[in-house]
């Protein structure tokens, strides 16, 4: 069911195949004990360290931690440069340019519309209801023969709640294409995650990323979770080494030191508490959208103005105010607890 989703140029692509990809080792011999002269590297070294070699182009050790954290097989995992790049390659699989169409669900996260422009894909927006739900009967009466993706993101971005897992399960049952499940902030979320829910759905894919909770946006690391036959065919068109060897063995090292990860989810949690009370006692504020993610949206008279005024405080929030259903909303992440102070002091001073 899957393949017949597929582009029939990907269905038949011949993937490239690196230096590190053709070598099979057959005994027992440890790699250090190989004189490597296939992949034109610098067998002299580098100026910085062990950097010289290419780095393992499908993370064999990365994707084992991963599959041992997320509780999933590293046969269904897809790594990639920050979850936008899968992002990209679930377009170049299954899109064929100029035909085939997407829907999104708006007010959603920007990247899925900037992937569907670049690969000259049609998209079709479906906004969600003013609670920020699914409009169930709009989407499917949108999906046509030509609609290959649609994108869920839960706990959505900007408006930071969690899409009900019944609604999605509709999707996934009733559309014969591929539901993405964008989970960037699941770790802030008590909700399943939907990894849980892959051997049911062959049509879902979930993505998650290192650039959240576990604070390494700079190493650009994100995951894609699917049955092993969508993973197989992102990894025939990923850039053969995607994943560069400094992120490989620093996230490899982030997971095996992870201790702090739990703690910061409490504390940002605890402080996104106070930092919705705080912001409640502030007369300008009259909406707190409730939050599942390491951020609130916040509706606030005079959106744009406020903005301003906080950037020439030289604080910076996202200004979401010409967003639809997001009109005069601010989008604010969860500061440390010297940040969110200054950022209600500066509001009370403000306002
Ligand atoms: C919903 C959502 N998905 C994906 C991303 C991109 O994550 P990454 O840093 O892994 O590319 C973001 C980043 O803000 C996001 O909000």
């Amino acid at each position: 069911m899957i393949e017949k989703l597929v582009r029939p140029t990907i269905q038949t692509l011949q993937p490239y195949s690196s230096a590190r990809d053709e070598f099979k080792q057959d005994g027992n011999t440890p790699l250090d004990d190989f004189v490597f002269l296939d992949a034109n590297e610098n067998s002299y070294g580098s100026a910085i360290g062990n950097y010289n070699r290419y780095p393992d182009p499908q993370q064999k050790e990365l994707k084992r931690a991963v599959a041992h954290l997320k509780k999933v097989q590293p046969k269904q995992i897809f790594l990639g440069n920050g979850s936008d790049e899968a992002i990209d390659l679930l377009f170049r699989v299954f899109c064929e340019p100029k035909e085939d169409n997407v829907i999104i669900l708006p007010p959603t996260y920007g990247m899925y519309e900037v992937a569907a422009n670049i690969n000259n894909v049609a998209l079709q927006k479906i906004s969600l209801t003013p609670d920020f739900q699914l409009d169930t009967p709009a989407i499917l009466s949108a999906i046509n023969a030509n609609t290959k993706i649609i994108f869920v993101c839960s706990p959505n971005n900007p408006t930071a709640n969690l899409i009900e897992p019944k609604s999605i399960e509709v999707l996934l049952e009733k559309f014969a294409g591929i539901v993405v499940v964008d989970e960037a902030y699941i770790d802030f979320s008590s909700a399943t995650s939907w990894t849980q829910a892959l051997a049911k759905y062959p049509n879902l894919v979930v993505l998650q990323t290192f650039s959240k909770l576990w604070g390494l946006a700079a190493l650009r690391l994100g995951m894609a979770f699917a049955s092993p036959e969508i993973i197989g065919y992102l990894n025939k068109v990923k850039p053969p080494y995607n994943i560069n060897g400094v992120t490989q063995a620093l996230a490899l090292s982030a997971l095996e030191n992870s201790s702090q990860v739990e703690n910061w989810k409490n504390t940002i949690l605890v402080e996104r508490e106070l930092l919705v009370n705080s912001l409640e006692a502030l007369p300008q504020v009259e909406k707190i959208y409730p939050s599942d993610a390491n951020f609130v949206l916040v509706k606030i008279q005079n959106a744009d103005a406020v903005y301003k005024e906080l950037v020439n405080s030289q604080i910076v929030v996202r200004n979401r105010s010409k967003v639809t259903l997001c009109e005069n909303c601010l989008r604010i992440t969860i500061g440390t607890p010297e940040e969110n102070t200054l950022l209600i002091n500066t509001l009370k001073k403000l306002l």
